[in-house]
């Protein structure tokens, strides 16, 4: 079993073109000599083509935040995979809770944005993760469970091979408030154990399931030593190429 780490940025709805192209442009400089490491950023949509371009000959690679499933048609605001894939990017977040909470995205839409990432070629990164209210109901499996198991639903195991997990407690993000090491510990075992049981052992043995929740220079070593972490999904402190370098770096 040998799982690259994943260190990826969400930029979220930050960066103007320009302000995303020039942030690249120092990340990929301050990238060519990572090669243990695959390393992503995620700017908005506008931004994927100019960012792709300066980032072409270093090891940083580039997704997208979110897509529409269907293909092509009279869907005003909407960006398909297809159009993703052919701006540069290689990886697509879905389900980011953000999206699940401000743009009331379900389980059954997400398992269609899955399904149309990979029909494309795109890299799809899944995110599931708790609210602090869920938590507090002792839900912390049963929650992420599900977004897992439907937002899969429908895929076989040979279709997501490129497959990304990514464990976002809702009450980490943001909130400069980290999920503890055991606490990340628990749920990604669970989830892997998870992914076995849907798929099988092998399967489970080769998802790379990413944490995310207050990452920062000062905490991802500790996070990325655990056995079932492999990689961060990191939002703020991906925004500075000099602070998300010293994420990258975690094992420096
Ligand atoms: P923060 O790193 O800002 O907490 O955001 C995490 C996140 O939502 C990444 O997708």
């Amino acid at each position: 079993m040998s799982r690259i780490p994943l260190i990826a940025g969400n930029w979220k709805m930050y960066k103007t073109v320009p302000e995303a192209v020039e942030t690249a442009e120092k990340l990929a400089a301050l990238c060519q000599s990572i090669h243990s490491v695959e390393v992503m950023i995620a700017p908005n949509f506008l931004a994927i083509h100019p960012v792709a371009a300066v980032c072409k000959n270093s090891p940083v690679k580039i997704g997208a935040q979110n897509l529409y499933f269907e293909k092509q048609g009279a869907f005003t605001g909407e960006v398909s995979a297809g159009m993703i894939k052919a701006a540069g990017a290689e990886y697509v977040i879905i389900g980011h809770s953000e999206r699940r909470q401000l743009f009331g995205e379900s389980d059954s839409f997400v398992a269609k944005k899955i399904k149309s990432a990979i029909g494309c070629g795109l890299k799809p990164i899944l995110c599931v993760g708790e609210t602090e209210a869920q938590r507090d109901e002792e839900k912390t499996f049963q929650v992420p469970d599900k977004q897992v198991s439907d937002g899969l639903k429908g895929c076989g195991s040979d279709e997501l091979k490129d497959l990304v997990l990514a464990y976002e407690p809702v009450w980490a993000i943001g909130t400069g408030k980290s999920a503890t090491t055991d606490q990340v510990n628990t749920v990604h075992q669970y989830l892997r154990s998870l992914t076995a049981k849907l798929y099988s052992t092998t399967f489970a043995d080769q998802v790379r399931i990413l944490y995310g929740g207050s990452v920062k220079p000062e905490n991802v070593s500790a996070l990325m030593d655990l056995k079932d972490v492999d990689g961060a999904l990191v939002g703020g402190a991906s925004l500075e190429a000099d602070t998300f370098i010293n994420i990258i770096r975690f094992d420096t």
